[in-house]
């Protein structure tokens, strides 16, 4: 039995078959187990010899049992491994590269420009005030120009931005002069859209406010920003125009090269010096929350564009709404470009 056990033993090509052959010998019913449990029927005499002989079998056959696990176990063990090994050779998976939004560049390059000149970056909300977004930037519920700036209402009476104004408002009711500050974010009209108009849309909102600020503060600013962003010969332009929060106000246009080789004059945005009923408004807000009433009488300028101009220009894209279709023919074009 012993030789025969071992044999199996040895020859068993699993370790679920070596438990078969374990159980087979010295499991519960196991035939060893059998020749033990037979002893007591032996006469007393023959006991003693007959179960040390046993002893031994079953000593040897435990000791091979787990020589065959351990050689088992190995062997399963170098499988595994070799099967799970890694071909560090093998070339990786690709894996697609984002990119930076054209409206997102086009906002780096013009906050670059006033960061270098020493300006505060903010952001605001865009669910606003009717107050911040209109009132108390001399635009009063019956003048003409809420007209052009219809928006989305929420049912609580608040509304969706209309511009980045709203936070020459906010700016200045937390922080006091002298201050240079742009505000970045998107705002809203309610107008039908087609390639050059969409109902959401981006703006960047400057305000610098100090003693002495004037007009020629602001020209240099906006001709700074020119070269900026179409180098050192870039000219501006001002045509006096109106907007309720500035007086005098202006639109500027810059003088760009475009890729047909013509040079034309490009409408940027709106710019002009505080009007003094914002300043006031500010300072009705100020008192309000118990702060000092510090802008009657100060000077400051404000100016207003949208990074969607440019980047139609800069990146040759015919409508607004491709830049928030998704669609990746469109933006499958600035990946893993930073810049
Ligand atoms: N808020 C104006 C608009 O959305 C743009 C603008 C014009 C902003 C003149 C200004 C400004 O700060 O001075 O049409």
């Amino acid at each position: 039995m012993q030789q025969e056990a071992i044999q199996e033993i040895t020859q068993a090509p699993t370790l679920e078959a070596l438990q078969q052959v374990k159980t087979k010998y010295v499991g519960k019913s196991g035939l060893v187990t059998k020749e033990l449990g037979a002893l007591g029927k032996l006469p007393p005499e023959e006991r003693r010899a007959r179960g040390a002989e046993i002893n031994v079998v079953r000593q040897a056959i435990d000791a091979a049992l787990q020589e065959r696990e351990g050689i088992l176990k190995r062997a399963a063990l170098d499988e595994k491994l070799a099967s799970e090994a890694i071909d560090v050779t093998l070339p990786g998976l690709p894996l697609p590269a984002g990119g930076l939004h054209p409206i997102t560049r086009v906002y780096d390059d013009l906050i670059g420009i006033y960061q270098r000149m020493g300006y505060e970056v903010v952001e605001g909300p865009e669910v606003e005030g009717e107050h911040h977004n209109f009132e108390a930037l001399n635009i009063p519920w019956y003048h003409p120009a809420r007209d052009l700036q219809d928006t989305f209402w929420l049912e609580d009476g608040r509304l969706l931005r209309t511009h980045t104004s709203n936070m020459q408002i906010r700016y200045m009711v937390e922080h006091d002069p002298p201050l240079k500050m742009v505000s970045r974010g998107k705002v809203y009209r309610y107008e039908a859209t087609d390639a050059t108009h969409e109902s959401m849309f981006h703006q960047l909102e400057g305000l610098v406010v100090g003693e002495g600020i004037s007009m020629a503060d602001l020209k240099g600013t906006i001709a700074e920003m020119a070269r900026g962003l179409y180098g050192p010969t870039a000219q501006v332009r001002f045509q006096p125009s109106y907007y309720p929060f500035v007086e005098p106000g202006a639109d500027f246009a810059v003088y760009w090269n475009n890729p047909r080789g013509e040079s034309k004059w490009l409408e940027l945005g709106g710019c002009g010096m505080v009007h003094p009923n914002v300043f006031r408004a500010v300072d009705d807000l100020r008192e309000a929350a118990g702060r000092d009433r510090i802008y009657e009488g100060m000077t400051g300028f404000a100016f207003g564009l949208g990074p969607e101009r440019i980047a139609m220009l800069k990146y040759k894209i015919p409508d607004i709404r491709y830049f928030y279709a998704n669609d990746p023919r469109v933006i499958g074009q600035f990946r893993g470009e930073l810049g």
